[in-house]
């Protein structure tokens, strides 16, 4: 199906920047993206700042404002005439949900609910027009040694993350089953790639082995993650966007399970040979750290359905992937430097607040 009008949520964040550089870049879209974002310590404008100044006010326009907030949701609607929703803006990361779930609540469950009921609002008994949520595949708690996570998969999160994750789903479907709001559900396994805050994995990896501090690895190093780059998740997405089938959910991975440890030293070898950096120091940076609570042991996703329904596949080998990635933070440490010094937070006053 075409759309005109999209509104993506959570576009300034890691994954919605890179989907809105994809989509102007990489596809036949002509229509205009609006992007709504709180520009919460994760959101950052200077992840998009190419394409808002080639396309601010034509095709891109930015709101700065929280998904909570129904009657600004409502206005948004009705002011750009969207058609199609990709629903991105969450609280993220594991480790600060055990810390203060009550934002990942606010902002997950909550947040989600309002911009549902503001399509319903809006949208009314529209069949041409789409509310795409995007998902993870912690929402299926924890795996073995073996087997997969399918679309069929009971629910069983574990963090207070996935779990608020969970609720927006369920929560997505409802308005489907209970309203007939017409809804795409996508659950992703780990992401990796350029903007990505750095306080997760990866970044936190490479700019540690810059600054030669401890790599630090939770527990034995042995969970397992399944991981793909973040084009290959966008692209997915905007399949499903294209041709997914209402009220379904499809599962998207890169079929590329890594231990943690196995990971980190895999990184290690390729910041090595990018910077001239003896292998064995930057090897011997890795420090096992206490684990997180409640760590679940191995993800792993089965994508069949979208391979087989949608004719999508991954592009990125993960080996080229990484390298790039890496590649990219080292080639990128003033986004990084301003991220970490708070300075960011400065220009987006300046630049943003009022907006
Ligand atoms: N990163 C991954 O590996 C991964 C994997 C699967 C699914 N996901 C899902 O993809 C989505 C994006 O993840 P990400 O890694 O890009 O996250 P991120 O933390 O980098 O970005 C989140 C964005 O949402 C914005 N935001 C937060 N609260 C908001 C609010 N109340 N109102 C408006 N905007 C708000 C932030 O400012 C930020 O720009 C999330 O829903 C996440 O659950 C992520």
């Amino acid at each position: 199906m075409k759309f005109n009008n999209i509104l993506i949520t959570g576009g300034a964040g890691f994954i919605g920047s890179n989907l809105i550089r994809y989509i102007f870049e990489k596809t036949d879209f002509t229509g205009r993206i609006i992007n709504l974002d709180k520009l919460t310590y994760a959101g950052n404008p200077l992840n998009i700042v190419d394409i808002e100044q080639k396309e601010h006010g034509k095709r891109y326009f930015f709101e700065h404002g929280d998904i909570c907030d129904y009657d600004n949701d409502v206005r948004i609607f009705k002011q750009y005439d969207v058609d199609a929703i990709i629903h991105l803006a969450a609280e993220s990361h594991v480790d600060r949900s055990i810390i203060g779930p009550g934002e990942f609540i606010r902002t997950n469950i909550n947040g989600t609910f309002a911009l549902l009921e503001a399509c319903c609002s809006v949208w009314k008994d529209r069949k041409d027009v789409r509310f795409h949520h995007v998902s993870t595949d912690e929402v299926f708690g924890s795996l073995g040694a073996v087997g997969y996570f399918t679309e069929t998969t009971a629910y069983d999160p574990r963090s207070p993350y996935s779990s608020s994750k969970a609720s927006s789903d369920h929560l997505v479907r409802a308005y489907f089953h209970t309203y007939g709001l017409p809804i795409t559900l996508t659950n992703c396994s780990n992401n990796y790639g350029p903007y990505q805050f750095p306080e997760k994995l990866i970044p936190v990896m490479i700019y540690n082995m810059r600054d030669r501090k401890p790599l630090p690895v939770y527990g034995d190093g042995k969970n397992i993650r399944d991981w793909l780059y973040v084009e290959d998740h966008n692209s997915a997405v905007w399949t499903v966007l294209q041709n997914g089938k209402i009220g379904e959910s499809y599962n998207i991975g890169g079929e590329n399970e890594w231990e943690n440890i196995k990971l980190v030293n895999t990184l290690c070898e390729i910041f090595a040979q990018e910077t001239g950096a003896d292998e064995a120091e930057i090897k011997g940076l890795i420090t096992f750290v206490k684990d997180r609570p409640g760590h679940d042991r191995r993800y792993a996703i089965d994508c069949s359905k979208l391979k087989k329904e949608l004719d999508w596949r991954q592009s990125v080998d993960f080996n080229r992937g990484l390298r790039k990635t890496v590649r990219w933070y080292l080639d990128n440490i003033k986004w990084a430097e301003s991220i970490r010094s708070g300075e960011y937070l400065k220009w987006i006053e300046k630049n943003y607040k009022d907006r």
